[in-house]
């Protein structure tokens, strides 16, 4: 009997209806396999944990989720009793950065039966490779003088490791898929880091013979991902142009409350975490209609990860046929409860 030991974060808000949803879903999915068992060690860190204890986990808490072989997390966030900077850096941020989640996966695809905002979407199936350690999103820089005369100084961070780390993974990763690359750039405007990129790209690229490149720049890039996201397969970014993109992906494909992410730990030394695109949303909390697919195909992603593409398949495959069916969350402009949806994904799963 293979075992995947799951460090389960419902979090807060909505994070704590669509996370139960899910594990009732991965119980079924791991009866059909036989072969396959999931054990959850339950964490409740999030707002009201900090309430009572003044912080977002336990102070053995990153030391007991290590011993996990992932983190499947909600949401987090609930800035009517913590403010959100705090929540996020105490418990989400800090996940990410000390196991070391270099890479974030998105992606993004037609799905049966939810309506993109696109006019005539061509059937689309992008997987968004975005670096996830530095790049723009660095503490490096400052700022001095006062008045009219203040200045600001951001550095960006790009070390060949990572950026060659991020590459590597979408290369391998279009092996599988129709095998094209797309590069985010923008070496025609930022001077020193995007040309690295780009020879970082033209490197990695070398060592993969079979697979097709383009590079691209952002601006063109994210505008079509609106008029022709069909062209895309496989698309690597940095940090910032890989949240934008990831961003546009999420829109197209109708609403964020189907939208997932993997963060990857590539050392082998962490777990990885895997956990939807959208927050707490408690605009919605306790009203049962939260969109679960998010969560669930966050929890594809997860089976793939652990190598079980062919449940994985079969959850999204599942997925699908319910949403075509028309059952739907009032988010993607239907008129079922999460219980529902869920109930359907779990009566077609026997
Ligand atoms: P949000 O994603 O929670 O909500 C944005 C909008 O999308 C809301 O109208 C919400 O009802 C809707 N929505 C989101 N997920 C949905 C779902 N599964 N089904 C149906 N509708 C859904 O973003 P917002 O409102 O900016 O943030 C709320 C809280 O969540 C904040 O505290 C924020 O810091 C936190 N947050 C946490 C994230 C995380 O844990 N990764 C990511 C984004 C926000
Ligand atoms: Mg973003």
């Amino acid at each position: 009997m293979k075992k995947i030991k799951l460090a389960v974060i419902p979090g807060d808000g909505i994070g704590r209806e669509v996370v139960p949803a899910s594990l009732k879903v991965l119980d079924r999915i791991a009866g059909l396999h036989g072969g396959l068992k999931f054990e959850y060690e339950h964490f409740d860190y999030g707002c009201d944990y900090y309430l009572k204890h003044g912080d977002m986990m336990a102070e053995d808490g990153m030391e007991r989720l290590g011993q996990s072989d992932s983190v499947f997390l909600g949401a987090v966030g609930d800035a009517s009793k913590v403010p959100d900077h705090i929540s996020l850096w105490g418990l989400l941020l800090k996940i990410r950065r000390e196991f070391q989640l270099e890479i974030n996966v998105r992606p993004a695809k037609v799905f049966g039966g939810i309506k993109s905002p696109l006019a005539n979407p061509e059937d689309f199936d992008i997987m968004v490779v975005r670096e996830n350690s530095e790049g723009e999103y660095s503490s490096v820089g400052g700022r001095m003088f006062q008045g009219d005369d203040e200045i600001a100084i951001q550095n960006n961070v790009f070390s060949k490791r990572a950026t060659k780390q991020a590459m590597e993974h979408a290369f391998e990763l279009a092996k599988s898929r129709s095998g094209h690359v797309t590069s985010a750039t923008k070496s025609n405007g930022i001077f020193h880091s995007m040309p690295f990129w780009d020879e970082v790209f033209r490197e990695t690229a070398a060592g993969h013979q079979r697979i097709e490149t383009t590079s691209t720049h952002i601006d063109a890039l994210a505008a079509s991902f609106v008029t022709h996201p069909e062209r895309y397969d496989v698309v690597v970014a940095s940090n910032l142009f890989g949240d934008i993109l990831t961003d546009v992906g999420a829109a197209i494909m109708g609403s964020i409350g189907i939208a997932p992410s993997a963060n990857l730990n590539l050392n082998g030394k962490h777990p990885s975490m895997f956990e939807p695109v959208h927050g707490s949303a408690p605009d919605i909390v306790g009203k049962g209609i939260a969109n679960p697919i998010g969560q669930l195909w966050t929890a594809k992603m997860l089976l793939d990860h652990h190598g079980e593409e062919e449940m994985g398949s079969l959850l999204l495959d599942t997925m699908e046929s319910v949403t075509a069916d028309g059952f739907l969350t009032p988010d993607v402009g239907g008129c079922h409860t999460m219980d529902e949806v869920v109930q359907q994904i779990l009566s077609r799963l026997q």
